[in-house]
């Protein structure tokens, strides 16, 4: 594989950082995953301006024009091979003396690698559990300080789930890595927006979606006795596309398989992805 690391491409086994880097030493970076469909980056430019917001939100100045960015993302994908890829970039305020205080001219640390995309097989159906969030404040950020979110995700996967669904004052807010829908009566709804969710590319292309489409939808607050009763579960992310969950704890999410509104959502998903085949 070949990565891109301040400036550079090279393949990953010589990428080196310093251990004195603040993403080392205090998780204090923020990223992106960017999905990649027959060699084309899939909504790059949504992809660049959450990591601008992001980046903001950490006090960091961007360290590349767009043009650069997308020039070097393009470039990584072409080196390789094109095809279908998950592109993860992340820039951290770099290397310096330890001190919580970050000093003003440091040097960010700017990394891009990639991984296989699978495309997913039709689903099943998948577990999810419950658990109260206990992240921070700045769920917005796509911080790569995720202890609170790989020990909730941890949850799921040893109790045979998928996913942990974060109830934060009585409401259900998103994924441990991924956003959530419910269908109730027909209507589609996540959460809006706030400080409490990342705002994922995958949730605002599913809400654009189902708008062309004239499918009934909304953004607004779902309490946890809506999760709990709710005829379909989905949750979203770009390298999970659109699950549909059939268990949520030890109950049976509406008749136990994936939903019908889920069905024909995942359909119009795929045919937006196939015009990028072209
Ligand atoms: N995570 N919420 C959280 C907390 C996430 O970590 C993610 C994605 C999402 C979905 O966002 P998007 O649709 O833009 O992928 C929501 C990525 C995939 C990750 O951390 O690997």
């Amino acid at each position: 594989m070949i990565v891109y690391l301040n400036g550079e491409f090279l393949p990953l086994a010589e990428a080196r950082v310093s251990v004195l880097d603040r993403g080392f030493l205090f998780g204090d970076g923020v990223y992106e995953v960017i999905p990649v469909y027959a060699g084309r980056l899939f909504r790059l430019q949504e992809h660049l301006h959450r990591l601008e917001n992001s980046l903001k939100g950490i006090k960091l100045q961007n360290p590349l024009m767009e043009k650069q960015w997308v020039k070097i993302l393009e470039s990584i994908v072409s080196r390789n091979n094109g095809g279908d890829q998950a592109i993860y970039l992340q820039i951290t305020r770099g290397p310096a003396k330890r001190d919580h205080n970050f000093p003003e001219n440091i040097v960010p640390t700017v990394f891009v690698m990639t991984d296989p995309i699978t495309v997913l097989p039709p689903s099943n159906g998948v577990k999810a559990i419950t658990r109260v969030d206990t992240r921070w404040q700045h769920c917005d950020i796509k911080s790569i300080s995720l202890l609170a979110n790989i020990l909730l995700r941890r949850q799921a996967i040893e109790t045979g789930g998928v996913e942990t669904i974060l109830i934060r004052d009585g409401n259900a807010m998103e994924g441990a890595a991924s956003n959530i829908f419910i269908v109730e009566k027909g209507i589609a709804i996540t959460p809006p927006k706030s400080q409490f969710i990342l705002p994922g590319i995958t949730r605002d292309l599913i809400l654009e979606a189902m708008q062309s489409a004239e499918m009934p939808c909304q953004e607004a607050t779902i309490s946890e006795n809506q999760l709990r009763s709710a005829d379909e579960i989905w949750i979203t992310s770009s390298t999970r596309e659109i699950l549909p969950v059939i268990r949520l704890d030890d109950k049976v999410v509406g008749k136990g398989k994936p939903g019908q509104i889920w069905s024909q959502v995942l359909h119009i998903y795929q045919t937006y992805k196939q015009t990028l085949y072209g």
